[in-house]
């Protein structure tokens, strides 16, 4: 193929990866999207733990229309919004209770920006108060905060980092908390959540006072799909962080606006974080938008300070991205989103867990709410991953796109490189026939992986 005739079959745009034909999607509704060339799918992996409401929602459009019409932009320097406001005021009421009456937020155009944000204002927070030595940010090993250099100098995926090793800030990542193969090599409930204490030794490790802030993923996503803290774990963390004066920063990108069946994942152990993230299912994939929700706590250090956090994006606080926001809060709250999510994740995780009995690649199936994870095994009674080169979540991924369902393929949650597996994080609004479809299109692409598997030497 010559310059141009690549160039025309993949496309002027710089897509994630040059070397892959992308199907056009053309039009979605509900729980599925349409490509132009006519296939159904089923948005299983909500396209990446995004749409929350479903796709086609017209009422929301109708608000961002309304919205550019009447106001399509004024810069946050120079004006605020009463779109704007209304959002802040609507995320802060979901937040715990040391957010309220005095909370602050901070809008972005997603979740990256939103991560750097937090670094800046947890750095920011201590030059206010006179603790200007405090600016390291800790985070844990195979985490996923954003792929800007801030955001990915707290991320603790290997693979992720790696070409950009020389760029990054090393601020030091503990180990995360991951059950199914623990970094300390023990058994809860035994091990009395010895994970969390990693923190502990870090800072007995490392001068305490010069860290800012520990940042982690409530439950894990985009690197290691789904993986809740078994109880006492977030609470343990927190309580480390209050006791030495550092901050803590849930990053709710993933898991915030219900995703886990809760209006925050922390909300499920009752801890408190100084700052949270947020971003996909804000606005559900209708517009870019993300926020910094900082405590009380927080946005006084600023208000008797400086009052001037230095910071600013030119789309912070985007009209038409709030109207999206406070339009898909409306909807939420219209349909009674929020409680559908438990009782579909139940439903859903069962389906997936008899999944697991008919397939001998499934070895761990997990999740809270509708964030689900498949870990795939070579070995189910070792736990022994797939080579890396085998690519085994990339061919369930691709075997489920042509059974019809969308998932979510994660590589190296073993080690950075190693270990595969699908996320799956369906829009609110699935349906019992619908947890039907998906378990028959990934039942299908399951048999057909495992018999190239086998083709080519692996035995169950
Ligand atoms: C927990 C978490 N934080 C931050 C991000 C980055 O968000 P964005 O891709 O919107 O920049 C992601 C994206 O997957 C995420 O899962």
């Amino acid at each position: 193929m010559n310059g141009g005739e690549w160039r025309s079959a993949s496309g002027a745009l710089f897509s994630r990866n040059l070397h892959r034909r992308y199907p056009l999607a053309a039009r979605a509704e509900g729980s599925w999207i349409y490509t132009d060339e006519g296939k159904k799918v089923l948005d299983a992996a909500g396209s990446a733990a995004v749409v929350s409401i479903g796709h086609g929602v017209a009422q929301i459009g109708q608000a961002m229309a309304e919205q550019a019409a009447k106001l399509a932009f004024v810069h946050s320097s120079e004006f605020q919004t009463r779109i704007a406001q209304q959002l802040a005021e609507r995320l802060l009421a979901l937040a715990p209770s040391n957010f309220q009456r005095g909370g602050r937020v901070f809008l972005t155009s997603g979740g990256s920006e939103a991560t750097e944000t937090a670094i800046k204002l947890c750095r920011q927070y201590f030059v206010e108060r006179g603790e200007t030595r405090r600016l390291k940010i800790v985070s844990r090993r195979q985490s996923y905060h954003g792929s800007t250099i801030g955001a990915l100098s707290v991320s603790g995926n290997t693979g992720r980092r790696e070409p950009f090793l020389p760029l990054l800030a090393e601020w030091g990542h503990i180990a995360p908390c991951y059950c199914y193969r623990c970094p300390l090599g023990l058994e809860y409930p035994q091990c009395n959540v010895a994970c969390a204490d990693e923190l502990e030794k870090y800072l007995e490790e490392n001068d305490p006072e010069t860290v800012a802030a520990f940042i982690f993923e409530p439950v894990s996503g985009a690197t290691l799909g789904a993986v809740a803290p078994p109880a006492g774990y977030a609470e343990r963390i927190a309580e480390i962080c209050r006791r030495h004066g550092i901050l803590l920063i849930a990053d709710e990108v993933m898991t915030g606006i219900g995703r886990t069946g809760k209006p925050f994942a922390v909300d499920h152990w009752g801890v408190k974080p100084d700052v949270l993230l947020v971003g996909k299912g804000v606005a559900s994939g209708y517009a870019p938008l993300g926020a910094v929700l900082a405590s009380t706590d927080v946005a006084d250090a600023f208000v008797r300070g400086s009052g001037r956090l230095i910071h600013g994006f030119t789309y912070s606080a985007h009209p038409v991205a709030a109207a999206a926001g406070v339009a898909v809060l409306d909807y939420i709250q219209e349909k009674h989103l929020f409680n559908r999510v438990a009782p579909t994740g139940v439903e859903l995780g069962r389906a997936l867990e008899a999944l697991r009995n008919d397939s001998a690649i499934i070895g761990d199936v997990r999740g809270l709410g509708l964030l689900w994870g498949i870990e795939f095994v070579r070995d189910r009674e070792s736990r022994t991953p797939f080579e890396a080169a085998a690519q085994v979540a990339d061919l369930v991924f691709d075997a489920a796109y042509d059974a019809g369902v969308l998932t979510y393929p994660i590589h190296g949650c073993v080690d950075g490189t190693r270990g595969d597996h699908l996320l799956l994080a369906p829009p609110f609004i699935l349906s019992s026939e619908e947890i039907a479809d998906l378990v028959v299109g990934l039942k299908t692409a399951l048999g057909r992986v495992e018999q190239n598997l086998s083709n080519s030497g692996w035995k169950p």
